[in-house]
């Protein structure tokens, strides 16, 4: 399986930090938050990865991790010329891919949990897609599932009045049609190809399964409390081991 970052985007949610560089290259405690990602991947065994960034910023990511082989891995790099999306984001990767299956982190969220024993049942499930749910106060702020004992019934984008407490993490793994599912996608309101639009595919087929996250999870992308929140999570973390 191959692995994929997404790092494009504007971080206008955190403007004036993110007004000269990327969001991902910001600090989360000790590390660029896009190390977490990565080596989220690089524990589940996955060490062949695209990072997808915006245009401005992709040198910067070049100059940090190279080709990988000083972490342990192996990484490409795509540019995403504007912010269209996560899903046009994830378009970008088709190539790369080759028909393989693929797991996508979103380059700012963090993860205590391990994901092997998830990859390696995805390995297995014959197709479609499996994600991951997390508890959270404020729903609102993130994909929201609605379940029905070990089924997904809906996946709504940012809704006002959340079904559940359960949001989306941005950790994706997709069969080999995730390509083509995207490419049959509309903007949304906002002028984006939503991730949440092609999620949303794989439950009306019925081919989603998820997982519910045991340890913390933190979106550092979301506002200057959740970089700091993530902040936090790490440092307690690394601390108390
Ligand atoms: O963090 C989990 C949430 O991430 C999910 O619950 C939501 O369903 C999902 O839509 C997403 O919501 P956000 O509002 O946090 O997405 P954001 O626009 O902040 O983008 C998250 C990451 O995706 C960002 O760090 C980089 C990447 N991205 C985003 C866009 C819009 C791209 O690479 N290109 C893009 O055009």
């Amino acid at each position: 399986m191959k692995g994929i970052i997404l790092a494009g985007g504007t971080g206008s949610r955190l403007f004036p930090l993110t007004k000269v560089t990327n969001k991902h290259l910001l600090p989360v405690y000790n590390k660029p938050m896009i190390y977490y990602p990565l080596e989220t991947l690089k524990e589940a065994g996955i060490d062949n990865i695209l990072i997808v960034s915006g245009k401005g910023h992709a040198g910067h990511f070049l100059e940090l991790l190279g080709d990988g082989r000083k972490l342990g891995v192996h990484l490409s790099y795509a540019v995403q010329e504007e912010p269209g999306g996560i899903a046009q984001a994830l378009g970008l990767a088709e190539d790369f891919s080759d028909n393989e299956k693929v797991v996508v982190i979103l380059g700012d969220n963090i993860l205590e949990d391990d994901i092997s024993k998830a990859v390696q049942d995805f390995e297995k499930q014959e197709k479609g897609a499996k994600i991951f749910l997390k508890e959270v106060d404020n729903p609102q702020s993130f994909g929201v599932a609605e379940i029905d004992g070990d089924r997904i019934v809906s996946i709504i984008e940012k809704p006002k009045k959340p079904k559940s407490n359960l949001a989306v993490v941005g950790v994706y793994m997709y069969d080999d049609g995730v390509f083509k599912v995207i490419k049959s996608l509309k903007p949304s309101t906002r002028g984006e190809l939503e991730v949440t639009d092609v999620n949303s595919y794989y439950v009306k087929e019925g081919i989603m399964t998820f997982e519910i996250l045991k340890g913390w999870w933190g979106d550092g992308g979301e506002s200057f409390d959740s970089l700091l929140r993530a902040s936090n999570l790490v440092a307690g973390w690394i601390n108390n081991k």
